[in-house]
């Protein structure tokens, strides 16, 4: 049984990690270093393994997502989720607001208006402050149960915040994906093979509406508040008598709301907010298909209560379509960090909402076969969240004769190389292709990576493309008069560049390290959880597929990409030429608890395997003894463990073990290696 001094102890970092969550994920202004959250991270994970009694499924750490659901049960809501009404022109705004103000007999109504959300319609329930379910619209008066996988949502509180909690709450709102997190899900997608999501929406409402929660927990979700449903507060005193009076109150306890989203003292400014919201379209940070204009006053809202499908006090102001009609011109082919072949459209320029559009993405050979482009056809281009917009479909009436069908490649166009299909992608087979290694490092250095402000893409392109740059360990040689032979780059630019190279160097944490190789199929998740399991590269790059797959997250086709990716020439010189260079970041917590340099710790590179039941400790806590020590610990037995500590009722490991020739141990045999140290 935990002691009380446990208990409190995973409490607070419990909160501590609800607090830091809130900062980095709903108010976009953190706290503490990436590393400084690991570091709280890790320690709450250890303590919840070696005390399963401190169980409760609130704890962030659930949030990786757990096991599985069996399937979706039906959840009956409280209180109807209604739809909305649409005004397509501005016409049938002021319409509606003539009947509201017609229907209330007085002018002059205050409306609150907030951007129409395009992602998965979701309630979220809490009952003392507490996140106990979650639901999908569904018909309104039945939705799916999504508790599992909307738990995993970084940005929902799984605890409401401050004093003032009701008793109940249903907040209601919209699970969606960033337009910069669609971009960069769908780019990982497109280099894993897999196919691309054709916009935010389905990327989001695909993830929710999974079994498995890890599928969520995989995508950046988001879930932004609008309204709520059934509200009971321990005082009256407390209650809310408006909408906006809601939204700051949702905000308070934690939620993200809308961006934008603001009180109107007129229909006329309504009418405003939409046509500037509509200009700004294109730089909003989510996909959003138009305006919500609601009654602020939740007494007038009650007064003029629903028809059978919609509120009254209720109105979506419909954006236009971002979609256009231009010409296919040709057919481009890039070539990304894993070799694959991208294909993009070059097309006449179109203006579409605010931009003028002359390249558009076509995903894959696949999504043209199916689709038959081909060069001079008309086609339909959509943006959609994405950057790149889209090319949706072709106008067969209008195709120009002798069009032939295309024809993708089956050699790489940079470095000529053999293209091999692989899933849905197709790829570059020549390790040395010049283009995977130009993308290769500024993965690298991208946010999905070290995340060098300062070591900026154009600038890696080209000192790559000269050959200054030929893999990701060359920027921690690279000297500054080299660079100040560009005639462009000038002493401060120069500058920066080299200390965003020495700032990596000393502080970037592991896991962006991890992240940053760009080993298929690892991402930040994977990276960081990898990152809390191993001490460094080294004892990663030990770490076998059986190993590496009992860990969270990580099943067969991820550990076999790990493990291919460091059994791989290119991973074992780029891990020597790491730590040649002296950049050799440590999982946190062995940074913060040595003074000296790793290479003295008295187990230092030493490789342990822990087997059978040990007296006095858990194996996960002789684990981490022998880690802070400078050890190595793997659960297979293999020629490379120097040390068999076992336990008792070892089992085959140790026959296994005696056949390789192994040292085995046993526990004290451990203590005392330990001792050597003092
Ligand atoms: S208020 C009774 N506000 O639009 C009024 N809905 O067409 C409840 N939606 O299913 C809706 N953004 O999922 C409201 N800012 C917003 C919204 C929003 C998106 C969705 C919502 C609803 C659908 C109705």
């Amino acid at each position: 049984m935990a002691s009380s001094e446990i208990i409190q102890r995973a409490a607070w970092l419990r909160e501590r990690i609800e607090h830091h969550n809130h900062r980095y994920y709903v108010l976009d202004d953190p706290e503490i270093s990436d590393a400084e959250y690991d570091e709280l991270f890790r320690e709450l994970t250890a303590l919840e393994a070696a005390h399963p009694e401190l169980d409760d499924p609130n704890s962030p750490t659930r949030r990786v997502g757990g096991a599985p659901a069996a399937g979706f049960a039906p959840y009956e809501h409280a209180m109807r989720m209604y739809s909305l009404d649409n005004a397509m022109v501005l016409d049938d705004w002021f319409a509606f607001a003539e009947r509201v103000s017609k229907g209330l007999g007085r002018a002059g109504v205050a409306y609150w208006a907030d951007p129409k959300m395009d992602g998965l319609a979701v309630e979220v329930i809490y009952e003392a402050g507490r996140f106990v379910r979650a639901a999908t619209r569904g018909d309104g008066h039945i939705g799916e149960d999504v508790t599992h996988s909307v738990r995993t949502v970084m940005n929902l509180p799984l605890t409401l915040l401050g004093s003032d909690v009701p008793d109940l709450l249903d907040v209601r709102g919209e699970v969606v994906m960033s337009n910069a997190d669609f971009a960069a899900l769908n780019e990982r997608r497109r280099e894993a093979g897999e196919p691309p999501f054709a916009n935010p929406r389905n990327g989001a409402a695909g993830a929710v509406r999974q079994l498995d929660p890890k599928v969520a927990a995989s995508r950046p979700l988001r879930f932004l508040a609008y309204g709520v449903g059934r509200v009971q507060w321990g005082s009256p005193l407390f209650a809310w008598t408006s909408q906006h009076e809601i939204m700051a109150g949702l905000a308070r306890l934690g939620f993200a709301i809308p961006p934008e989203a603001r009180l109107c003292a007129s229909a006329d400014e309504v009418a405003a907010y939409f046509t500037s919201l509509m200009e700004r379209r294109a730089g909003m940070p989510f996909e959003i298909d138009g305006v919500v204009a609601k009654v602020d006053s939740l007494e007038m809202q009650r007064a003029l209560g629903f028809t059978s499908r919609a509120p009254r006090w209720a109105l979506a102001l419909k954006f236009p379509a971002l979609q256009a009609r231009t010409v296919l011109r040709d057919i481009r082919i890039q070539v990304g960090r894993t070799g694959v072949l991208t294909p993009v459209a070059e097309l006449e320029p179109v203006p579409l909402a605010g931009v003028v559009v002359a390249n558009a993405t076509l995903h894959n050979k696949g999504y043209i076969a199916e689709r038959d482009f081909r060069i001079g056809d008309t086609v339909l281009i959509q943006r959609a969240g994405d950057v790149i917009p889209q090319v949706l479909s072709v106008d067969l009436d209008q195709r120009p004769e002798g069009a032939d069908p295309y024809a993708f490649p089956d050699e790489c166009p940079v470095c000529g190389g053999e293209a091999r299909e692989d899933g849905e992608a197709v790829r570059c087979t020549n390790p040395t292709c010049p283009a995977k290694t130009v993308q290769r490092i500024i993965h690298f250095v991208s946010k999905a990576g070290l995340d060098m402000e300062g070591v900026g893409r154009t600038w890696v392109r080209r000192l790559a493309e000269d050959g200054v740059l030929q893999s990701p360990a060359d920027l921690f040689t690279l000297d500054k008069t080299v660079l100040l032979r560009y005639k462009r780059m000038g002493d401060r630019l120069a500058a920066k560049f080299i200390e965003a190279v020495e700032r990596a160097r000393t502080s970037a944490p592991l896991w962006r390290l991890i992240a940053g190789l760009g080993i298929h199929n690892v991402g930040e998740q994977t990276a960081r959880t990898l990152a809390a399991r191993y001490r460094d590269l080294a004892a990663l790059a030990l770490a076998d597929r059986e190993e590496l797959q009992s860990l969270d997250a990580v099943g067969p086709v991820i550990a076999e990409s790990i493990h291919r990716f460091f059994h791989s020439p290119e991973g074992v010189e780029l891990l020597r030429r790491f730590r040649e260079a002296g950049f050799w970041p440590q999982r946190a917590e062995t940074v913060a608890g040595e003074t000296g340099a790793a290479e003295n710790a008295p187990l230092a590179g030493k490789v342990f395997c822990f087997t059978g039941v040990l007296s006095s400790m858990t194996r996960d806590e002789a684990r981490r003894l022998a880690e802070e020590q400078g050890g190595i610990t793997v659960n297979a037995i293999s020629k490379k463990v120097d040390y068999v500590v076992a336990g008792d009722n070892a089992g085959s490991k140790i026959a296994k073990a005696e056949k390789l020739g192994l040292t085995v141990i046993d526990f004290d045999g451990f203590m005392a290696l330990l001792g050597e140290r003092d």
